[in-house]
C-alpha cells in the first residue's frame, strides 16, 4: 500500500505530480478556518507532512500516529516544537542554504531603501507633490562606507556581509553564538561584544533563528544603545524583537529609522502603528520570495520528504 502524504501549501504542478507518483496524497492550497478540520483529520493516516506558514501544532501530531517526516519548505523551523519531534523520533527536514542570496538581497534592499527613503520617496512623486528639487528635510543619509553590525554571522548574515563588503565598502562588525573566521578573513569582519554592536552599528542587522532563547531579545535596552543616527534592519523573525520598544525608539527618535519584512505577529495589522510611522520600511515577509528561489527550497523539501519516506537520510534535518 501506498504511504499517505498531506501536502498543506501549493506545490509546482510538476513536484505535486512527482508525489502523486509514488504516494497517495491530500492536498490542500493552504489551511484557512474552513479546511483546518480536514486537514488535522487527513493528519491521522500521514506518513509525511509537506508545506510552510502554518504553526504546527502538538496536539494537530497527536492525531497523527503513522507520521514519520515533516519537511517544510522554509529555513525556519519556529512553526514546531522540536522538543516534540525529538521525544517522538520525527524527522523534520527544512531547506537552508538554497535562499541565502535571495534573502540577503531584500535585507539588502532594506537597507537601501531605509537609508535612501526610497518608499517614502517614490511615494511623493506618485502622489504628484515632486514640485521642485527636494529640499534638506528629505534628505537621506549613506549607506556605502557605514558600519554594519550582524547579530549572527550565520550563511544568510555572510551573504549580507559579502554585498555590504565588497559592493559597498562598508565596515562589517559581527556578534555571534561563535566567531566565524571564513567571514572575518574574506569580509575583514570584526568580532564584537553584543553591546558593542548596538552601540557602533550604523545598520544592526539581526539573523537569529527564532527560539525560546531568542524570543524577544532585543528590546528597550538595545535599542537605547543604538545610535540615534542609526537604522534597525530585521528579515528573521519578528518575535525576536520587543515591538512595542521598537516602535517607542522610533516614535522617540532613539534611532533613525527601521526596514522590517518580519513583525511580531503577521500579517501585520492595518492599524500598527509602524505603518504610521515615516521612518519605517515594511514589506510583507518577502525574504526568500522570488520565483527562482522558491522553486527551488520546494524542489528540496520534496526531495527531503521523499527520501525521509523511502527510508533514506534526507539532506537538511533540523531534528
Ligand atoms: C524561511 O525560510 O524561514 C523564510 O523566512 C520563510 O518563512
Amino acid at each position: 500500500m501506498k504511504q499517505h502524504v498531506v501536502v498543506y501549501k501549493s506545490l509546482p504542478a510538476d513536484l505535486q505530480d512527482r508525489l502523486e507518483s509514488e504516494f497517495e496524497v491530500t492536498s490542500f492550497e493552504s489551511i484557512n478556518a474552513g479546511n483546518r478540520e480536514a486537514f488535522i483529520a487527513a493528519l491521522g493516516t500521514a506518513h509525511g507532512m509537506i508545506g510552510a506558514s502554518l504553526p504546527i501544532t502538538n496536539d494537530m501530531l497527536d492525531g497523527a500516529p503513522l507520521l514519520t517526516i515533516a519537511s517544510t519548505i522554509s529555513v525556519g523551523v519556529d512553526n514546531f516544537d522540536l522538543a516534540y519531534f525529538r521525544r517522538r523520533g520525527l524527522m523534520l527536514a527544512h531547506t537552508p542554504g538554497v535562499l541565502n542570496e535571495a534573502t540577503a538581497d531584500t535585507i539588502f534592499s532594506l537597507i537601501l531603501a531605509s537609508a535612501r527613503r526610497i518608499v517614502e520617496l517614490a511615494e511623493l512623486v506618485k502622489a504628484g507633490k515632486w514640485t521642485g528639487s527636494i529640499g534638506e528635510s528629505l534628505f537621506g543619509v549613506n549607506v556605502h562606507g557605514k558600519t554594519l553590525g550582524m547579530l549572527g554571522m550565520g550563511r544568510i548574515g555572510s551573504a549580507v556581509a559579502r554585498r555590504a563588503h565588497h559592493g559597498f565598502g562598508m565596515k562589517i562588525i559581527y556578534h555571534n553564538t561563535r566567531p566565524n573566521p571564513e567571514a572575518e578573513k574574506e569580509l575583514a569582519a570584526t568580532y564584537v561584544s553584543r553591546e558593542e554592536l548596538f552601540r557602533q552599528a550604523d545598520f544592526v542587522c539581526p539573523m537569529l533563528p527564532l527560539t525560546p532563547q531568542t524570543e524577544r531579545t532585543i528590546g528597550a535596552q538595545e535599542f537605547s544603545l543604538m545610535k540615534a543616527s542609526a537604522i534597525f534592519i530585521n528579515a528573521s523573525r519578528g518575535k525576536i524583537v520587543d515591538e512595542a520598544a521598537l516602535i517607542d525608539a522610533l516614535r522617540k527618535k532613539t534611532i533613525y529609522g527601521a526596514g522590517l519584512d518580519v513583525f511580531e505577529k503577521e500579517p501585520l495589522s492595518a492599524d500598527s502603528p509602524l505603518l504610521q510611522l515615516p521612518n519605517v520600511v515594511a514589506l510583507p515577509h518577502i525574504g526568500s520570495a522570488t520565483h527562482e528561489t522558491r522553486r527551488a527550497m520546494a524542489e528540496l523539501a520534496v526531495q527531503n520528504l521523499i527520501d525521509g519516506l523511502r527510508g533514506a537520510q534526507p539532506q537538511h534535518l533540523a531534528v
